[in-house]
């Protein structure tokens, strides 16, 4: 369970890529691609689910071990009321529909974020699929969902509090260990789709010091060719952690 420093990658020669261990993806853009087509957000974020289904295919292709994906922030609550629920349906539609295929596949699902928020029935839904592939090692699917990095961070803070841990045992370890990425290593690379630079309050802490890149392409067109790209640029990218390049010899020694 200890926390390892995301420097791990797999390598798929049939690809002749560098695949990152942790990916993770801010799947943003449904609702532009849906207001482009002069069609309703909801049939953004239906497409969005389609596309996602490609997306943990390929990964599992690719031999990416965990793929966190970004599907409802704590600050989505601000949208209106009937995309909201739409949103809360697409994920027990997934659930429902997309369950027995995941485990069938290999694939652990967990859940990161509150569960409070959720109705009971969903909230139920979504343990009960944490519990059936709790033994699956192909893929681990984290689904950040009524998600935020800031809450994420107080509500380990309050339990590092409630269990009575000392000031002097606190470390980086420890922290990680009450993350809702409780024993995962830290993320690779951060995908985000629809052009937006910016974190939106991801994986504050598990991003200290992944790779980020951002493509124009909307959610429901970032398919399996759209990935061999990102992988590409990851690659080629140097993960120096505030250390020298390893891609060139020292000159002053
Ligand atoms: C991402 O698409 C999905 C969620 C945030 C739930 P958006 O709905 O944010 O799409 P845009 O950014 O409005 O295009
Ligand atoms: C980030 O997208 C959240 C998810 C993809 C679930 P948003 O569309 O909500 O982010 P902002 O509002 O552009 O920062
Ligand atoms: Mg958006």
């Amino acid at each position: 369970m200890a926390a390892v420093s995301g420097a791990i990658h797999a390598r798929d020669d049939s690809l002749n890529v560098n695949v990152p261990f942790h990916l993770a993806v801010i799947m943003d853009g449904n609702g532009r691609w849906a207001t482009e087509r002069g069609l309703p957000r909801q049939a953004g974020h239906r497409a969005g689910v389609e596309n996602l289904r490609r997306v943990i295919r390929a990964c599992t292709e690719f031999g990416v071990r965990i793929l966190t994906i970004y599907a409802f922030s704590t600050e989505n609550w601000a949208r209106p009321g009937p995309e909201v629920r739409g949103l809360l349906a697409i994920l027990e539609m997934v659930i429902d529909r997309e369950l027995d295929d995941l485990d069938a596949n290999g694939v652990q699902l967990r859940h990161l974020g509150r569960l409070e928020g959720l109705t009971p029935k969903l909230q139920e839904k979504v343990k009960a699929a944490v519990y059936r592939t709790r033994n699956n090692d192909r893929l681990t699917l984290n689904v950040a969902f009524n998600y935020g990095g800031r809450d994420e961070i107080l509500r380990a803070m309050r339990r590092i509090v409630s269990d009575g841990i000392s000031a002097e045992e606190i470390d980086e370890v420890l922290f990680n260990n009450y993350l809702d990425t409780a024993g995962e290593p830290d993320v690779d690379l951060i995908v985000r789709t629809a052009g937006e630079m910016r974190v939106s309050n991801f994986l504050i802490w598990q991003a200290f010091y992944a790779e980020y890149y951002a493509t124009p392409v909307y959610w429901p067109d970032f398919d399996k060719d759209e990935l061999l790209k990102a992988f590409q640029v990851f690659q080629g990218r140097d993960r120096k952690y505030g250390g020298l390049s390893t891609k060139q010899k020292p000159t002053n020694e």
